[in-house]
């Protein structure tokens, strides 16, 4: 992919105004939440039964700040997100079988909670911009799979 300057320019300036620990353990809960199915992987993190329980789930909250940290490697390696994920799109396509679909439904919601906490800010460019890095980041998680 190519990046333009000003493509960036909004994601860095976005991700540095972003609570990754916060943002993470809210992306993680919501996309159990709204896509059901994807619960069928985190069974081993406890009580997963109702939405209220995923929110306030501690293991969920980590695993979410995990998860959007490596998102933040990504920005850090805009021009290599491919090689920067080599090493997960192993654990996600080849250990877990993830269906990549879902690597997609997870940027969905990240967009939607960010446009949600930054409002107004968050202009069709840093939507497009976000929309942008989160099909680069389901592109290299599935490699194992192309
Ligand atoms: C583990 C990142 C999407 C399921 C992980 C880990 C990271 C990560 C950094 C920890 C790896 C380790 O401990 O070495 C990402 C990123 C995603 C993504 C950047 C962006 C799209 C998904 C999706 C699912 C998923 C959509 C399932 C619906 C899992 C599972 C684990 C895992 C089950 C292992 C959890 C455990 O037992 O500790 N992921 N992931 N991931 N991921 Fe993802």
């Amino acid at each position: 992919v190519h990046w333009t300057a000003e493509e960036k320019q909004l994601i860095t300036t976005a991700w540095s105004k972003v609570d990754v620990a916060t943002l993470g353990g809210d992306a993680l809960a919501c996309l159990l939440i709204v896509f059901p199915w994807t619960r069928r992987l985190f069974t081993h993190f406890g009580d997963l039964s109702s939405p209220a329980a995923i929110s306030s789930n501690p293991k969920i909250k980590a695993h979410g700040h995990k998860v959007l940290a490596s998102f933040g490697e990504a920005i850090k390696n805009l021009d290599k997100v491919k090689d920067t994920f080599a090493k997960l799109s192993e654990l996600h396509c080849d250990k877990l079988h993830v269906d990549p679909v879902n690597f997609r439904l997870l940027g969905e919601v990240l967009i939607t909670l960010m446009a949600a906490h930054f409002g107004k800010e968050f202009t069709p460019a840093y939507h497009h911009a976000f929309h942008k890095l989160a099909g680069v980041v389901a592109h290299a998680l599935a490699r194992r799979y192309h």
